[in-house]
């Protein structure tokens, strides 16, 4: 067939590993692919947290509330939707920019985006910004087609969850592709684990975690069913 196909039909949620060391070489590679995902205004607003110590991946793995893949796995990924890097994201992008030789207009033009994105995205104390943008969004809206940007904190944090499961998806396809195996987890204690990464209540979010190894010779892999095309699909 085509090897990006042939990778997102063989994955499969695997829920045990052989114990196998995943070389820093490899593992570079599976975090690469996964920055190299679409996101929102280009704002990669997530972070990685790559788990392999053996003593980390234990405490990591009863947070991960002892599932099997969690305990077998040789590499455990947190994934976080982030809204503390997103001032930095754009400072980066634009000294990256200059750095690139981009013309004038160009970064002025992205300058201005920032700035707007800044205002909009900011939801101030107690969220109170939130609701004046809201009202004026709502307004705006009866008269204009127009789309509503994320205005509350839970609204960026859905915003961020996008872009971080899009990142979280290719690093899932290119393991399959790079000869391993992976596990998607929500099911884990969020609030300890954030304690255990020392995350920020307000700008971080986990999204999910993602159990990476080789899938063991006990793996016993259930057929995979999914719902129609018909049932999932309207072509208009
Ligand atoms: C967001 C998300 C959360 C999941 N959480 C868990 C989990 O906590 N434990 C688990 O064993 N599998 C988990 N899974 C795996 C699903 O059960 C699995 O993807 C689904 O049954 C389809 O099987 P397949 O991926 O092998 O096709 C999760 C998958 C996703 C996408």
């Amino acid at each position: 067939m085509n090897e990006v196909l042939d990778a997102i039909f063989q994955r499969r949620a695997v829920k045990v590993f052989e114990p196998v060391e995943i070389s820093d070489e490899l593992r570079e590679q599976i975090l690469n692919a996964a920055r190299h995902a679409p996101s929102s205004f280009n704002s990669q607003p997530y972070k990685f947290y790559w788990v392999q110590s053996a003593a980390k991946k234990a405490a990591v793995a009863k947070l991960c509330l002892g599932q099997k893949p969690a305990e077998t796995a040789s590499a455990l990924v947190v994934a976080v939707a982030d809204l503390g890097s997103l001032s930095a994201t754009s400072q980066g992008q634009l000294e990256w920019m200059r750095r690139s030789n981009f013309n004038k207009e160009k970064i002025h033009d992205y300058e201005r985006k920032a700035k707007i994105g800044r205002i909009l995205f900011m939801p101030g104390p107690f969220g109170m910004f939130a609701a004046i943008k809201r009202a004026f969004f709502r307004l705006l809206n009866l008269r204009l087609v127009i789309g509503m940007p994320p205005l509350s904190r839970q609204d960026l944090l859905k915003w961020a969850t996008k872009s971080t499961s899009l990142a979280c998806q290719n690093l899932m396809i290119a393991t399959e592709a790079l000869g391993m195996n992976t596990c998607p987890m929500e099911g884990f204690d969020g609030r300890r684990l954030s304690h255990y990464l020392s995350l920020s209540g307000w700008h971080h979010d986990i999204v999910m975690v993602i159990a990476i190894g080789k899938k063991s010779h006990d793996h016993n892999e259930p057929p995979q069913w999914r719902r129609p095309l018909d049932a999932t699909v309207t072509v208009l």
